[in-house]
């Protein structure tokens, strides 16, 4: 590792940051759902976020990145990624230790991190950082054939559940969801489109994007709080058009009427594309997953995006002491 340089990335490494993304899918067909080609240029002129590249031989070799949030408090990390050939000599643990460095000197109130991961991290990365799995959460994923989209059977599947879901205004989100943050988001954390952050006023920009749909269990009686809620971004791709939405709910029957109600969105929002998905993520529960599964396959006719969907991923939290 002699050769190693751990360095911020410039616009020069569209390529090789693409080229690295690709070489980390074991399966080709995962690719369609990158989303680095679609947002590198954009990190480069993001507030507060940096990009970190990994340089071996002229060669990049890993990629990490990270938005620093919640009052320069936290950071929030949404790309870490290893060319497979360079992987188990603990490349991964040098970038994040140079990250922090950065960190530390540029957001000395920064002590902790929050991100996504496919799995569980093995003893000396909890030692080193203090990780920890806040929650595991269940993706299901299909595609959404928006021409043939049967509007009555949704509607009349919809009218079934005898629940309702309806729009909620920014204003909403920030005075009301947020303010039972504890009671709607599981460990007080806030995920959509592969970003964990705390659930608080201070990340509301980070939250919320022109566009996104957020929808609240519908009460008759105003004055009753709030029992779910769920969030929905349009995703671009590589090769395809994601929403990407959150539910966050225990209950079942709001769990399908809010499916439903971002299912209504995406076909809004996304009615003129082709080659799109659905992305539904919540908080682990094999209950909901049944659930979904029914409703979106088996009475709406979706075909599954197999890529992605019946996944699982966890959200961990880190130290920066
Ligand atoms: C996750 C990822 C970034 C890890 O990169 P890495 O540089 O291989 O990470 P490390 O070297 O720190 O350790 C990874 C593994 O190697 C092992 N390892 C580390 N040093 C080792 C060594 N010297 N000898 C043998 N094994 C070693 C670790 O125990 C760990 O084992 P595990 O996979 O069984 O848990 C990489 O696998 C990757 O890019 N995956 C695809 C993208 C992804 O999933 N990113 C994470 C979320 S965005």
């Amino acid at each position: 590792m002699e050769d190693l340089e751990i360095r911020l990335a410039s616009v020069a490494d569209y390529d090789a940051v693409v080229e690295l993304s690709r070489a980390t899918y074991e399966d080709k067909a995962d690719e369609d759902h990158d989303y680095i080609p679609n947002r590198f240029h954009g990190w480069l002129s993001e507030r507060k976020r940096a990009v970190f590249v990994a340089e071996m031989d002229e060669k990049i070799v890993g990629l990490r990145s990270y938005v620093v949030v919640n009052g320069d408090q936290s950071s929030a990390c949404d790309v870490e990624k290893i060319h497979p050939k360079f992987r188990k000599q603990g490349l991964q643990i040098k970038m994040i230790e140079a990250n922090r460095e950065y960190i530390r000197k540029n957001y000395p109130n920064v002590t902790r991190e929050l991100f996504y991961a496919p799995k569980k991290f093995y003893t000396q990365r909890q030692e080193l950082f203090a990780d920890q799995v806040l929650f595991k959460q269940d993706i299901i994923a299909y595609h959404i054939d928006l021409e043939n989209l049967d509007v009555e059977r949704l509607n009349e599947v919809a009218t079934r559940l005898a629940l309702e879901v309806r729009p909620c205004t920014r204003e909403e989100f920030v005075e009301e969801i947020l303010s039972i943050a504890f009671k709607i988001f599981p460990s007080e954390v806030f995920t959509l489109d592969g970003m964990a952050l705390e659930a608080s006023r201070a990340n509301t920009g980070a939250m919320v994007r022109d566009g996104d749909r957020f929808l609240v269990d519908h009460n008759e009686d105003d004055s009753e709080p709030f029992k779910s809620y769920s969030h929905g971004r349009i995703s671009p791709r590589n090769k395809s058009l994601h929403w990407e939405c959150c539910v966050y709910t225990r209950s079942h029957f709001l769990f399908q009427v809010h499916l439903l109600g971002q299912v209504r969105c995406a076909s809004e929002v996304l009615a003129d594309h082709k080659n799109t998905v659905i992305v539904i993520h919540f908080l682990s529960d094999s209950r909901l997953v049944s659930y979904g599964r029914k409703l979106l396959e088996g009475l709406l006719g979706f075909k599954p995006c197999d890529r992605l969907n019946m996944k699982q991923e966890y959200v961990h939290k880190e130290s920066l002491g």
